[in-house]
């Protein structure tokens, strides 16, 4: 029997990528977005909705939690208390939803895999992105939390942690902001999605054994830890 993932924010950008890299392995995907077009039309900050998609789609094997926002770009002190508000709830909190409801029905059939989108902005902070950086140090702590939590129980939670990807969630960036990220990545290239979603596929299959509450590292160089 083909194993079964749930891919948030699986319509576009990475999660896009995750769910066709997964589908070449064989898995069955379904697709979790706030936007139209996969198999599930749902807001991450709204627990209720996940809850009742979560029991919907069945034994969930795989979940990757790449739905995320990069939220308001200013100094913290200009930054707005709803803009800030809605980066952690979409970023921090969805993820939060989408592990609590998965993660029983995982213990009980002893495997699972679950792989969570940080980012680099999480482990080091990026200047006027303050909202986005510090609500990916939260998914890195909560997936090493959640890594330990479950250590025994067959069910590996590991991060990956980007650097700039080439994908739709930087549109909206400033391109001051994003000629300074992409000059910080010592290989001198943006990334691919499709390099991010290899990560995500190893991370989601047998093959890794002995990594649980880990961060793995896709920065062309840029992370020093
Ligand atoms: N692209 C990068 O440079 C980069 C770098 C580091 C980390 N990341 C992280 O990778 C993940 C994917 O980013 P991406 O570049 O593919 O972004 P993207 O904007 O291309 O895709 C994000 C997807 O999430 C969905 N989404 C947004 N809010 C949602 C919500 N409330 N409920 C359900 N779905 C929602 C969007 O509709 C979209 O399909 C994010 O968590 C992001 O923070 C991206």
């Amino acid at each position: 029997m083909p194993r079964t993932a749930l891919v948030t924010g699986g319509l576009s950008g990475l999660g896009l990528a995750s769910v066709e890299r997964l589908r070449a392995d064989g898995l069955e995907v379904l697709v979790l977005d706030v936007e139209p077009g996969g198999d599930f039309v749902v807001d991450v900050t709204d627990v209720e909705a996940v809850e009742r998609a979560v029991t919907q789609a069945g034994p969930i094997d795989v979940l990757i939690n790449s739905a995320g926002v990069v939220g308001p770009q200013a100094p913290l002190w200009e930054l707005g208390v709803a803009a800030w508000r809605h980066t952690f709830d979409v970023n921090v909190h969805g993820t939060f939803h989408l592990c609590r409801a998965v993660v029983p029905q995982m213990r009980e059939r002893g495997w699972g895999r679950i792989v969570n989108f940080a980012s680099i902005a999480g482990k080091e902070g990026n200047p006027t992105m303050a909202a986005y950086s510090a609500s990916k140090a939260a998914v890195i702590a909560l997936t090493k939390s959640l890594g330990k939590e479950l250590a025994t129980s067959g069910v590996l939670v590991n991060a990956v942690v980007p650097a700039l990807i080439a994908t739709p969630m930087n549109a909206d960036t400033e391109p001051d902001v994003l000629a300074r990220l992409a000059s910080l990545i010592p290989m001198k290239r943006v990334g691919e999605a499709s390099e991010v979603a290899e990560l995500v596929a190893w991370l989601a299959s047998d093959k890794v054994s002995f990594s649980t509450g880990a961060t793995y590292d896709v920065t062309g160089g840029r992370a020093t830890y």
